[in-house]
C-alpha cells in the first residue's frame, strides 16, 4: 500500500469511530446556546464588540457582538467579500479597526500588535500562504517562534544567550514537522512545496507558539483531496487536544463534517450563527450564501446514495 493509500485508509477508519471526545465536549458546552446572532457562550475565548472596519466608503466589517466558545471548531462562512478575512486581520492585530474592542481569553487586546497577540496564544494563518520560498521547511517552521532572543540586536553576537533557546525551537519544529508529515521536506526550500504542503507548513509554523486559539483562513483551499482529509484530521486532533479553532471555509461538506458551531457573515455583519444543522436550514444563510452555491440538500442526497 502506498503512503497516500495508507493515509486515506487511516482517515476512513477515523470517520467510522464516530464523534471524538473533543466533539462531544464541544456539543455539550454549546447545548443550551440559542442559534441567534451575537448570542453569549458559556466560556468564550474570543469576544468582539462593535468591531467596524471601513475602507473609504465601504464597510467591510461591522460586527456588533460575537463570542467564540473555547475548545470548539467554529467555522466562519459567507460569500466572497463578506469580511471574513478582514475580521481575522483585525482581531489578530494585522489591521486596525475604525472602531471596536475585543478580548482574548478575558484580556482586552484591541489595538495590540500581532506579535504580542501571538505571544498571548492567538495565532492566525493567511488565505494566501506566506511561506518564505528561499528558506527551508524547517527554517520556515522555526520562524513561528516569537520572542527569539537571537533577534535582539545586542544579543545576537552573544550566542551563549540564545543558543539554548534555538535548540529548543529546533526540537519543537522537528516534532511539528513529524506531526504534519513534512519531515521528508525538512531541508527542502519551501519554494519546492505543493500548495497543500505549504498550507501544512503554515499550520506547523502557527503551532510553534503553542496557541490556545488558532485562526485558519481557508486552510484547505488549493489542497488536494488526500491532503485535505489529513488537514481535517489535524484540525480535529488540535481541538481534541484543547486548542480552540476558528476557520474560514467555503466547502459546505467540510463545514458540516467538522464544525461544532458556524457563524455566517454577509456584508460585514454576522447574519446567523448556530450548530451546522441550524445553519443549513437558516433562511438568511440560504438567501445570502447557500442559495448561490450548490444546494445542501443535493449534498445530503449524494451522501445518502454513497
Ligand atoms: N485593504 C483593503 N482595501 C480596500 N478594501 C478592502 C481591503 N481589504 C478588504 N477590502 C474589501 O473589504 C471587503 C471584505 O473583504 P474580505 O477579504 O474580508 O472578504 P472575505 O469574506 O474574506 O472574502 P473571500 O471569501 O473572497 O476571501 C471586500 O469588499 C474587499 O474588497
Ligand atoms: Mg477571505
Amino acid at each position: 500500500m502506498s503512503q497516500r493509500e495508507e493515509l486515506i485508509d487511516a482517515e476512513q477508519e477515523l470517520k467510522h469511530q464516530g464523534p471524538s471526545a473533543g466533539a462531544l465536549r464541544a456539543a455539550e458546552a454549546l447545548r443550551d446556546v440559542a442559534a441567534v446572532p451575537g448570542v453569549a457562550k458559556p466560556d468564550p475565548i474570543l469576544v468582539a464588540d462593535g468591531v467596524v472596519r471601513q475602507f473609504g466608503g465601504l464597510t467591510a466589517v461591522d460586527v456588533d457582538h460575537l463570542e467564540v466558545q473555547r475548545g470548539t471548531i467554529t467555522a466562519l462562512i459567507g460569500p466572497n467579500g463578506a469580511g471574513k478575512s478582514t475580521f481575522f486581520n483585525l482581531v489578530s492585530g494585522f489591521d486596525t479597526p475604525t472602531s471596536g474592542t475585543w478580548s482574548f481569553d478575558g484580556k482586552d487586546v484591541s489595538g495590540w500588535a500581532a506579535y504580542r497577540i501571538a505571544r498571548l496564544g492567538m495565532v492566525r494563518t493567511f488565505q494566501l500562504t506566506k511561506a518564505l520560498m528561499r528558506l527551508t521547511t524547517l527554517e520556515n517552521v522555526m520562524l513561528g517562534a516569537t520572542d527569539q532572543a537571537g533577534e535582539s540586536l545586542w544579543r545576537a553576537p552573544l550566542r551563549f544567550l540564545w543558543a539554548g533557546q534555538e535548540r529548543e525551537n529546533r526540537a519543537r519544529a522537528e516534532v511539528l514537522l513529524e506531526r504534519f508529515r513534512l519531515t521528508h521536506m525538512r531541508d527542502e526550500f519551501a519554494g519546492t512545496m505543493s500548495g497543500g504542503q505549504r498550507k501544512l507548513l503554515e499550520m506547523a509554523r502557527a503551532m510553534m507558539v503553542d496557541p490556545s486559539l488558532l485562526m485558519l483562513d481557508e486552510p484547505m483551499a488549493g489542497v488536494n483531496p488526500a491532503l485535505t482529509q489529513s488537514l481535517l484530521g489535524h484540525i480535529q486532533a488540535l481541538r481534541d487536544d484543547g486548542v480552540s479553532i476558528v476557520l474560514v471555509e467555503h466547502d459546505m461538506d467540510v463545514i458540516m463534517s467538522i464544525s461544532d458551531w458556524v457563524v455566517c457573515f454577509a456584508e460585514g455583519k454576522v447574519i446567523a450563527e448556530g450548530r451546522p444543522d441550524d445553519i443549513r436550514r437558516d433562511r438568511a444563510v440560504i438567501d445570502a450564501y447557500l442559495g448561490t452555491r450548490r444546494s445542501l440538500s443535493d449534498d445530503a442526497s449524494e451522501e445518502d446514495q454513497a
